[in-house]
């Protein structure tokens, strides 16, 4: 199998000292063994080595052993795959310690590739009960423990916005290695990326087709044609070309194949302008992290 996926243009350095690929499969929704196998067995073929799961996606017992059984008929070892999960929110705080060995413990791995925070907020608190902070700060204390004894290979955080961000880079001892996002032409995320840079934190996206809704916007399908790619590949080509890696996912093979197919060709300076004007903060994950104290 082809090693592209690991050269240093289709991968980014993390502030762990680890590397992460720039293309990665999605499984949200992707529920029970067949699928998931359909799904990994195409995309292994198409050279991802990274797969997106949490725990509250319900998952990781069925991914972890997808990976099991496909990695031996791909002639490929536990280090040659990067396995990223998350902390539910309903286990953020007091909980996170367990948390953190339920996903371990589900995946049946010895350590994850990057584990993140979910989401900000702890499940069942107000949005603006001061408790949120005081767990999510918990939470990553247990996830710098895991860090430390080589459990979690890198951490980092998902859905937190800039304020909540440079709340952690203050008061941690690791910092976040990977801030993963909504991102696409309609939420360019340009102030959180900024924040990420300079930082060092490698920033990640998720939902890059607007769960499917971006693939019929008439700029992305003009772009589309102009470069003779199809619109998941566009959307897919536009964050990876800006060092952003993405997630994509689809229960269907040929899709998942087809969304690998971003490394082979470039978007022009005008086509990125284009698609950068479609900014107009439209999210596809309604729940915005934002307002959680
Ligand atoms: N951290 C977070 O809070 C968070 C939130 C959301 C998502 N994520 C992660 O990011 C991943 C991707 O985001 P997402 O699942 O929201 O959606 P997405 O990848 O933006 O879109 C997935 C949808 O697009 C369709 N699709 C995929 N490739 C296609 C293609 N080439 N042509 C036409 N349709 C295509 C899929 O349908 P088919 O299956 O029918 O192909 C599916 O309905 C998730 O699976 C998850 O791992 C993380």
């Amino acid at each position: 199998m082809a090693s592209h996926v690991h050269s240093p243009v289709n991968s980014a350095a993390l502030n762990s000292g680890t590397e992460i690929p720039l293309l990665g499969l999605g499984t949200y929704k992707l529920q029970g063994h067949d699928p998931l196998y359909r799904s990994l067995s195409s995309a292994l073929d198409a050279g991802y080595r990274t797969f997106d799961t949490a725990a509250v996606y319900g998952n990781e017992g069925h991914l972890g052993q997808v990976v099991r059984e496909l990695l031996p008929k791909h002639g490929l070892s536990r280090s040659d795959v990067f396995l990223i999960s998350k902390l539910a929110p309903t286990d953020q705080g007091p909980r996170a310690r367990e948390g953190c060995l339920k996903s371990l413990e589900q995946l049946g791995c010895k350590y994850i590739d990057l584990y993140l925070v979910h989401w900000p907020g702890t499940a069942g608190l107000e949005p603006r009960d001061p408790l949120n902070a005081e767990h999510r700060a918990q939470s990553w204390t247990v996830l710098e423990e895991f860090y430390a004894c080589g459990q979690f290979k890198a951490i980092g955080v998902s859905n937190f916005s800039a304020v909540h961000l440079q709340e952690l880079l203050r008061g941690c001892t690791v910092p976040p290695a990977v801030l993963q996002m909504e991102c696409h032409p309609r939420l360019v995320q340009r102030e959180l990326r900024d924040v990420c840079k300079q930082a060092g934190i490698h920033f990640q996206a998720y939902s890059s087709l607007g769960k499917g809704a971006l693939l019929d916007e008439p700029v992305v399908k003009e772009v589309a044609e102009v470069c003779g790619r199809t619109p998941a590949q566009v959307l897919l080509r536009w964050a990876v070309q800006q060092g952003i890696s993405v997630l994509p996912r689809s229960s269907q093979p040929q899709r998942v194949q087809e969304n690998a197919r971003v490394f082979d060709f470039e978007l022009s300076g005008k086509e990125m302008d284009r698609l950068d004007s479609l900014n107009n903060e439209t999210r596809f994950c309604k729940r915005n992290s934002a307002d959680i104290f």
